[in-house]
């Protein structure tokens, strides 16, 4: 994701630029985005994702808007057909490009998978952007954009001079891998098998830390929200997770402006089965008490 803020960045931003961010957004394309010459704008989010009024009456002129509109990081919403549509109407009036971050919506597992927000764009305002980060894995550092056909010798430009990261060798073998078709049934595979997981999970979770937290699945995703109450701190509870060997983030530290919610970030994809989620689940126990 960095590379792609920093190609879209490099290609289309002047000093001071307004970026709307998402409130609780990405925690991990925070750091770039502060040390960018960008002024960031927090927006927040509720049930049916980014508040598009909210933006535009903290920011109407901004030249960029990040949104993650299948699956919304951290919380797990999808943005609203309302929303997509006004977000798209602002960003045409005000001539604001869309960094559409659609990091995890091959893993869906209720419904059919959603349409990109990009596949609305009309007026060629989205920049869309992919990662084989989930789908294969994250040591890759492979992603991929789909801009506007104005943009793009902007990007060529930039793209020329960029260490994207990841080695001509390894792009090869991903694209024979996809062009053999092993890449689509590989997803088949993954999506079944990460939807036994994400079940037995929030399953065994839910039974072991019994009210101290609620788990509601979303329908899409590697993640889930284990909410905690008001007056419990989520940063210590993660830190004590750490101690005994499991990562979770804490949920507040992903709000900037927002009123922080206390929750823990679990992955599910690497439970094995009911023993490990068990396991894990009891660790996570001992260490809340
Ligand atoms: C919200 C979000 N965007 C993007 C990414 C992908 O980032 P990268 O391609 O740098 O691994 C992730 C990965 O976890 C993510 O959670």
């Amino acid at each position: 994701m960095r590379t792609t803020l920093e190609l879209t960045l490099s290609s289309l931003s002047t000093v001071g630029d307004e970026f709307w961010f998402e409130d609780p957004g990405y925690i991990l394309a925070r750091p770039f985005l502060q040390n960018a010459a960008i002024k960031v704008v927090p927006v927040p989010v509720d049930e049916n994702g980014l508040m598009v009024e909210e933006g535009k009456r903290l920011s109407p002129y901004a030249k960029f808007a990040m949104v993650t509109p299948s699956h919304q990081s951290p919380l797990g919403m999808t943005l609203s057909l309302e929303r997509r549509m006004a977000l798209l109407e602002w960003a045409s009036k005000a001539g604001s490009w869309i960094i559409e971050d659609d990091y995890d919506s091959e893993f869906r597992y209720q419904g059919r998978p959603l349409p990109a927000l990009k596949s609305l764009d009309r007026n060629d305002r989205v920049i869309y952007s992919g990662t084989f980060s989930k789908v294969m894995f994250p040591g890759l550092r492979l992603a991929y954009v789909v801009a506007p056909v104005s943009v793009l010798a902007r990007f060529q430009a930039v793209a020329y001079n960029l260490n994207a990261g990841c080695p001509y060798l390894f792009q090869a073998g991903v694209a024979d891998f996809i062009a053999e078709g092993h890449f689509s049934g590989h997803l088949k595979k993954m999506r079944l098998l990460y939807a036994e997981r994400r079940a037995v999970t929030q399953c065994v979770f839910q039974q072991v830390l019994g009210d101290r937290v609620r788990i509601d699945l979303r329908p899409g995703g590697l993640h889930m929200l284990a909410k905690l109450g008001d007056h419990e701190d989520d940063v210590l509870l993660a830190d004590r997770a750490r101690e005994a060997g499991l990562a979770m983030h804490p949920l507040s530290r992903w709000y900037i402006n927002a009123k922080p919610q206390q929750g823990l970030l679990l992955g599910f994809a690497n439970v094995i089965d009911e023993k490990d989620a068990m396991r894990i689940a009891m660790k996570l126990k001992r260490s809340m008490s």
